[in-house]
């Protein structure tokens, strides 16, 4: 029998004196400093290997082999070791008697919807259960849609009562959802009764009651024999449904160049119960709802006769509603992203 080779006694020594410093290491941190001066690039271990010149050349092979494997071993000890000091601090953890695992979390701070969706959400459900489309259309229109379409050629004064964003390409910024009113006639034909809600724009200064980016539904509901009559019972059933309960209402002549005759429908205001205050410009009414019969212009434009077809329309100002809804003051509050505002909903 042979006699073992000096460096063949240094690593098996190594081998048991390495695993005995890994399992002195009590915890992570000084397993980690036991690693880097192992293994480490400067670490003791490949430095062995630095030694190969003084190894006899027909031993130098299993040398080198004994420091890899004396290297596999240790990297694997640490590894176990790490482990079992992991499972302990979680072990650690689990008992420690100021540790309760049944003890709720930090509830979570969820989102809810902004108090113009919620409204909108009634008002198409309303609608809906009455046999109404809920249509969706372009917020950037064309000249034709949001004007001509709707008897206001170029040069009528109408074309002031809103100011108008108008984009490069000559296309705007839809002023109300009356735009759709034509894309609405030529993709039904008729009858068809249908709402369309959504966000129109203004280029005017704001104030408490005007804000350049405001909600509004249109309706449109086109059929035979249509008439004032049918208008009005129809916004009393409406508005008695969307605002759940009995309001004190008000006709005024109105004039709209889409409509023949228009009316301005006028709802006593919610804030202040009628006395004035700052929504409704201190009048103690407030402007609701324009409506009127849709004129022959707008239903030839359609590609509808006239003589066969006619209609009623409203333009509900959705913002003004759920103003009077919560009472909000000011209906910059709506779309000005403030969470002291939204939060209170
Ligand atoms: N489009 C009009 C506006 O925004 C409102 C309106 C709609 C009037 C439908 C009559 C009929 O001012």
């Amino acid at each position: 029998m042979s006699e073992l080779p000096d460096w063949q006694i240094e690593i098996d020594q190594g081998v048991v004196r390495w695993q005995a410093d890994v399992d002195a290491a009590d915890s992570l941190e000084s397993l980690r400093s036991l690693e880097v001066r192992a293994l480490g690039k400067a670490g003791e271990i490949p430095a062995l290997m630095k030694r190969i010149p003084q190894i006899p050349p027909q031993d130098r092979k299993s040398f080198g082999q004994a420091v890899n494997a004396l290297q596999g071993t240790v990297a694997a000890a640490i590894e176990a070791r790490r482990l079992v000091l992991v499972e302990g601090l979680i072990d650690a953890e689990l008992n420690d008697a100021t540790f309760d695992a049944a003890v709720g979390a930090v509830p979570l701070k969820l989102g809810h919807p902004h108090p113009l969706s919620t409204v909108q959400a009634d008002i198409e459900a309303i609608f809906t259960s009455m046999g109404f489309h809920v249509l969706d259309y372009p917020e950037i229109e064309s000249e034709f849609d949001n004007f001509e379409a709707l008897n206001i050629p170029g040069w009528h004064p109408a074309r002031e009562m809103q100011d108008t964003f108008w984009l490069e390409s000559g296309h705007l910024l839809r002023t109300h959802t009356s735009s759709g009113q034509v894309r609405a006639m030529h993709q039904f034909k008729a009858p068809f009764r249908a709402i369309f809600p959504g966000k129109v724009f203004r280029y005017e200064a704001t104030d408490a009651s005007h804000e350049h980016t405001f909600h509004q539904v249109e309706g449109l509901m086109i059929d035979r024999k249509v008439t004032v009559g049918h208008l009005l019972d129809s916004m009393r059933t409406l508005l008695s449904a969307i605002l759940q309960r009995e309001v004190e209402i008000r006709l005024r002549p109105g004039y709209f160049p889409f409509v023949e005759p228009g009316f301005e429908l006028d709802i006593r205001c919610q804030v202040c119960a009628g006395e004035g205050c700052s929504a409704c410009k201190r009048r103690g009414w407030l402007e609701l709802l324009p409506c009127g019969l849709v004129h022959p212009n707008v239903l030839r434009a359609g590609g509808l006769d006239p003589d066969e077809w006619q209609g009623w329309a409203f333009g509900l100002g959705l913002s003004r509603l759920v103003m009077m809804r919560y009472g909000v003051p000011d209906v910059r509050l709506l779309m000005g992203g403030d969470l002291r505002f939204l939060s209170q909903f």
